[in-house]
């Protein structure tokens, strides 16, 4: 390891936030806090909100819910726009929620919800929330950002929250917050309690390039490698790879006879949840996946535990990645009990 208050910090921490500022496409300040991407989350509350604030969350998974779990724990007064899971947040609810109340202060949404394999037209919502109304938007783009669209400055986001684990490669530990001026004006007053997730702590420290506690330097090699990796291939290209492995998965699931739990017209990018099917059980499923086949996929959370399983591509994934789960699911699925309508029928 290197110091952290020394030269080699200097350069890797000003090369770090150079990378990062050109894939977040904003000219905000951007932080490298030592956390997964719910401290960054935290980070957005507690520096930008006081106890008593309303707040509405739109809330489209499991994801979206602990978005609202934080800002209720810092005593926040939450109004939860939960949608059904599976389906995306309809601008004009959002509209309407702001309308009704106007003493809201901030929008906390997340933009792909990894729960139920969603993403949500951010763009739209952003136009809402800040061109007709003003409010503070506080985005959790955790399995976003990097690997599908979201322009920061060109939707007008003041706090966008990620993780090193996902698209960028590298291991976890480190969570990336930008932080617009909206959102530093909004920190002068804010009241709710921070210390470690202080953001005008962390600014101080990196104008003399350093972090105000130890950073997970090791985490931060390979984020480095990793940034450096995407911008040699390009964002636009990122996003196009995405795109076709997206497709790719979705199209492949299908052909075996098993049902996205996505409204289609939203389905991400970066993950895939699929219904169990009836009578299958999904942990004996995702179970014979990982130990015959080597293919780990994660199963359903909160309530839809036992009802979904979700395939993960984003970041270092390829086209044969997925065609190598599509063909362990295919061989797995009878294992289970599943046979597809199509071969019942034949
Ligand atoms: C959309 C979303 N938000 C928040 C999180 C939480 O991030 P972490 O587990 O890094 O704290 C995740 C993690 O998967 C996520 O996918």
């Amino acid at each position: 390891m290197i110091n952290h208050r020394g030269p080699e910090f200097k350069e890797l921490i000003e090369r770090l936030t150079a990378n990062l500022k050109k894939l977040f496409l904003t000219k905000n300040d951007v932080f490298f806090l030592t956390a997964s991407g719910t401290g960054a989350m935290e980070a957005a509350v507690v520096n930008t909100l006081s106890p008593g604030d309303k707040v509405l969350s739109v809330t489209t998974g499991v994801f979206g819910q602990r978005f609202a779990n934080i800002a209720k724990a810092y005593g926040a007064n939450v109004q939860d726009l939960t949608v059904e899971y599976g389906q995306a947040a309809e601008p004009e609810t959002v509209r309407r929620a702001l309308r009704a109340d106007p003493a809201i202060r901030a929008v906390v949404i997340t933009h792909n919800e990894t729960s139920t394999g969603v993403t949500n037209d951010l763009a739209a919502i952003s136009r809402i929330v800040k061109g007709e109304f003003d409010k503070l938007l506080l985005v959790d783009a955790v399995s976003s950002i990097g690997s599908i669209p979201l322009p920061v400055d060109e939707w007008q986001c003041d706090i966008v929250a990620t993780g090193s684990q996902k698209g960028w490669m590298a291991p976890p530990g480190i969570a990336m917050i930008s932080v617009g001026p909206k959102a530093w004006e909004a920190s002068k007053t804010a009241k709710m309690p921070r210390f470690y997730f202080d953001l005008t702590a962390a600014k101080n420290y990196l104008e003399r390039a350093q972090t105000p506690w130890t950073p997970a330097l090791s985490v931060l090699y390979g984020l480095d490698v990793g940034l450096q990796k995407m911008l040699k291939v390009g964002l636009d290209n990122v996003h196009r790879k995405q795109a076709r492995i997206g497709q790719l998965c979705r199209e492949g699931v299908k052909s075996l006879g098993l049902s996205l739990l996505a409204d289609e017209r939203h389905a991400s990018n970066t993950v895939t949840a699929v219904k169990v099917p009836a009578g299958v059980d999904g942990g004996k499923l995702v179970g014979t996946l990982r130990t015959e086949h080597n293919v780990v996929l994660a199963g359903g959370q909160g309530p839809l535990t036992g009802k979904i399983f979700r395939i993960g591509h984003l970041g270092w994934v390829e086209e044969s990645d997925i065609q190598a789960v599509l063909e362990a699911l295919r061989q797995a699925l009878p294992k289970v009990g599943f046979t597809p309508a199509a071969a019942r029928r034949s």
